[in-house]
């Protein structure tokens, strides 16, 4: 096991909580797996793994996989879930690795690394062989924008300032230009709707915006904080709300692309 703390955390993430409530995120990387293909013996990574399931998943198939996330806390829990696998704490934006890459792999991570998106697509090329897989899945523009647009509108209501989401989500035109920029041949892209069920949220687009968008409540006085997500859920009832529970409005961009 090789544990490499090679840059601080770069993300607070309830680890535990992101498990128990919200594994539909793993557990909807299956057939972005079957994209990878990965074969055995090759040399993976598996970038913004989280707690590392899905590079558990991609280690069962015969590979060599390195996990690496820039949540120090989610990279203690994939240490603990899965010992004899390697991960490293690492930021997508900025990372080199001594090996050269068959494939990297990432699942519902690229769209937190918006500040600079070309910095890591320039990254994931220098990390792959010539020939390598680029193999991804993230969130695409229209992402979330019932939810989103609730928050907008419950924070203006409570008067406070909009707030800057921590999310890049975009167009499959946009995307594809970006890797082409790089050195990228885009082989497949594609960009679909995929109303996703919040089962374990119980207090619906609230307990969304309590994970995914945690932080943005650090600046919300204590006493407004309930009373500004029983907004959000009001807001976002009507579009999200359904007999059988909270379904997330998400829109994904797949795509696999090969080193130049
Ligand atoms: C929604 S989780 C997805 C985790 C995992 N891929 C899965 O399918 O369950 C997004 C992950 O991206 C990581 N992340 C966000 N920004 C990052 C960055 N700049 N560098 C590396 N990882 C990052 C987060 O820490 C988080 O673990």
């Amino acid at each position: 096991m090789a544990v490499r703390y090679d840059t601080p955390s770069l993300m607070r993430w309830n680890a535990r909580a992101y498990d128990s409530s919200f594994g539909y995120v793993s557990a909807h990387g299956a057939p972005l797996i079957e994209l990878l293909d990965p074969q055995p013996g090759e040399r993976i990574l598996d970038l913004g793994c989280g707690t590392g399931v899905l590079t558990a998943d991609i280690a069962a198939r015969g590979t060599t996989v390195l996990g690496m996330d820039g949540s120090a806390a989610m990279i203690e829990v994939a240490l603990r879930h899965h010992p004899g696998l390697d991960f490293i704490v690492g930021d997508g934006a900025n990372f080199r690795l001594l090996d050269t890459y068959d494939a990297v792999f990432s699942n519902a991570a690229l769209h937190w690394m918006g500040r600079d998106p070309d910095a890591v697509i320039r990254c994931v090329r220098t990390a792959l062989a010539p020939g390598g897989r680029f193999v991804a899945e993230m969130g695409g523009a229209g992402n979330c924008a019932a939810l989103t647009s609730a928050m907008m509108t419950a924070w203006r209501e409570h008067g406070l300032r909009e707030p800057d989401l921590p999310w890049y989500f975009p167009t499959p035109a946009e995307y594809a230009t970006r890797l082409e920029k790089c050195g990228f041949t885009v082989r497949l892209l594609e960009y679909f709707d995929r109303p996703t069920p919040l089962d374990e949220c119980q207090n619906g687009a609230a307990d969304w915006v309590r994970m995914f968008a945690g932080h943005l409540l650090d600046d919300v006085p204590a006493e407004t904080v309930e009373p500004l997500l029983r907004r959000v859920n009001e807001l976002a009832a009507p579009a999200l709300r359904r007999e059988s529970g909270w379904v997330a409005d998400y829109v994904r961009l797949r795509f696999a692309a090969v080193r130049a």
